[in-house]
């Protein structure tokens, strides 16, 4: 049976999908990978993967069995596919279902979700799913990984855990009004970290279904989450290097 991540947060923007095009890609290079686009009529990942123009069907075609996943998903290479978002709402009402089928036949699967938390769309979702909750520096974005956190231990999954993206070590303007440092985010998140990210202006590349090159900071730090994913002890970077 595969491995199901979800990829949450509750404040909007906060770079899930960036991620999870990243963590994607990265995987792919070892283990198939399929990746579900859940943000209903907002979706951004078949632009992000480059494949817009092969879409024509998209996850709800599957949930409603009117096609299979080989025909519906979008090849974006060997190894990596994309269920490209619903253009309306996504039916709930077999995702679960849907869920536990595709993981026997894909070794990963990655859900990016909306922003926000709908409770209804959370308990869709098999419990052996691990979920991702990423936060940035700033102080509504970590209350709402808390709460997050908090939902989704109410809801019986296994203990979430936190990536921090967008991080500034440098006492910037930005990073002094933001005024929160990685120490803060952990306690007020209650959340374990499994990694941060740096800001990183080449991440907007993405959005124009770009790669981003081997030695960008930013893949280097999904690189390294990617490992400890995969149970391998990758200690954190000293954080003024990140
Ligand atoms: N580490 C980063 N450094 C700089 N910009 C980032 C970073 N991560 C994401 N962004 C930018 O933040 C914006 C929102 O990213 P996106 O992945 O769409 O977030 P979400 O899926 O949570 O809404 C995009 O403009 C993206 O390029
Ligand atoms: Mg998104």
């Amino acid at each position: 049976m595969g491995r199901l991540f979800a990829v949450v947060s509750g404040k909007g923007g906060v770079g899930k999908s960036s991620f999870s095009v990243i963590l994607a890609r990265q995987i792919s290079l070892t283990e198939s990978v399929i990746v579900l686009d859940l943000d209903e009529r907002l979706g951004s990942l078949d632009t992000m993967f480059n494949v817009a123009d092969n879409k024509v069907f998209n996850i709800n075609d599957c949930i409603n069995k009117t096609k299979s996943v080989n025909e519906a998903a979008l090849k974006v290479n060997p190894n990596l596919f994309l269920l490209a978002a619903p253009a309306d709402e996504l039916n709930l009402n077999g995702l679960y279902e849907f869920l536990l089928g595709l993981s026997f036949k894909y070794q990963n699967i990655i859900l990016d979700l909306p922003a926000g938390l709908n409770v209804n769309l959370l308990k869709a979702i098999p419990s052996f799913c691990e979920f991702l909750v990423v936060c940035q520096q700033d102080g509504i974005s970590v209350k709402d990984a808390f709460l997050v956190g908090e939902k989704l231990r109410e809801l019986d999954f296994f203990e979430p855990r936190l990536i921090i993206n967008r991080y500034v070590y440098k006492r910037s303007f930005r990073s002094k009004i933001l005024g929160v440092n990685i120490d803060n985010i952990i306690d007020s998140s209650a959340l374990r970290l499994l990694g941060i990210i740096p800001e990183n202006e080449e991440m907007a590349l993405l959005f124009l279904g770009k790669h981003l090159k081997r030695n960008n900071k930013a893949k280097q730090s999904v690189k390294r989450i990617t490992e400890r994913l995969y149970g391998k002890n990758v200690p954190l970077p000293n954080i003024k290097k990140i």
